[in-house]
């Protein structure tokens, strides 16, 4: 086995929304080849997180590093070709599309091929385009959703659309992918389903943050969990050690009064 890559670290990241501080000196790393849980009770600056990290929006203090380079002042655009995709907490697919079509036209806006190779069909344009689908064919294939390829996104199951974002994120290449609640909304065979594809992901050679409710799947997946409370990290480590943790038990049952 090589030695693990350092991908990403927060550094004492912070965001603040007008008055509400929904992350606060958030610090941690995400390693090559490692699946990391973000977990905690809801609106505890989860998907703030994934937001800082992805760029789609801005700190209000402290970096984000991704493979030794700081990318605070990156937009979102420029942080999806240095490796970095993911996931919403809401599906959002592209309706009239069937399954492949959502996957290929991933494929292509992560391709370097400008607007008048396609319009031109130019021949290296029709051979990446070829390549380009066998691309997003395995991708869609990867995620087991082989056999509803030619179905509308908006006719196949909200399990089947999660797995299909997957597929969609993958298409840039990622070295991590960013998941915001992949399970929603999803029964216990269907989180079976995802789990496998979690761990395939990895073996992959990616790196997996993943936000998520449910803790069968996280403790199954995660080789190590960051839990987060009021936007605050109270605890970090591996599964076994985080359901003994007794101020993530507290954060948790606090929740339920
Ligand atoms: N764009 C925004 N403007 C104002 N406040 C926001 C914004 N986004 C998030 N917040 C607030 O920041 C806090 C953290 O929200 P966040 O969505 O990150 O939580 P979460 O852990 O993902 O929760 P959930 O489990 O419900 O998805 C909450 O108090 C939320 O109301
Ligand atoms: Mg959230």
């Amino acid at each position: 086995m090589p030695e693990p890559e350092r991908l990403l670290t927060l550094n004492q990241v912070s965001k603040n929304f007008g008055g509400v501080q929904a992350v606060k000196n958030l610090s941690f790393d995400v390693n090559s080849n490692e699946i990391v849980g973000l977990i905690g009770p809801n609106g505890s600056g989860k998907s703030t997180s994934v937001n800082l990290i992805s760029g789609a929006v801005p700190t209000s203090s402290g970096d984000i590093v991704w493979r030794n380079q700081n990318v605070n002042k990156l937009p979102i655009s420029r942080r999806v070709p240095l490796g970095l995709a993911r996931t919403f907490q809401t599906t959002s697919l592209l309706a009239e599309f069937s399954v492949l079509e959502q996957v290929f036209t991933a494929c292509h806006t992560s391709y370097s091929v400008s607007p008048w190779h396609s319009v031109l069909r130019m021949k290296s344009a029709r051979v990446q385009d070829a390549e380009q689908r066998a691309k997003a064919q395995e991708l869609v294939e990867f995620v087991g959703l082989g056999d509803v390829i030619n179905d509308l996104t908006s006719t196949i199951s909200s399990a089947q659309q999660r797995l299909l974002m997957i597929a969609t994120a993958m298409a840039s290449d990622p070295k991590l992918i960013l998941l915001d609640e992949p399970a929603a909304g999803m029964v216990a065979k269907e989180r079976k389903d995802l789990a496998e594809v979690i761990m395939r992901i990895r073996k992959r050679g990616l790196a997996v943050l993943v936000i998520e409710h449910h803790m069968g799947l996280i403790m199954e997946v995660c080789d190590r969990i960051v839990v987060l409370n009021f936007g605050e990290k109270i605890a970090e480590g591996k599964p076994l050690d985080i359901q003994r943790n007794s101020a993530v038990i507290e954060a948790y049952l606090g929740g339920v009064h």
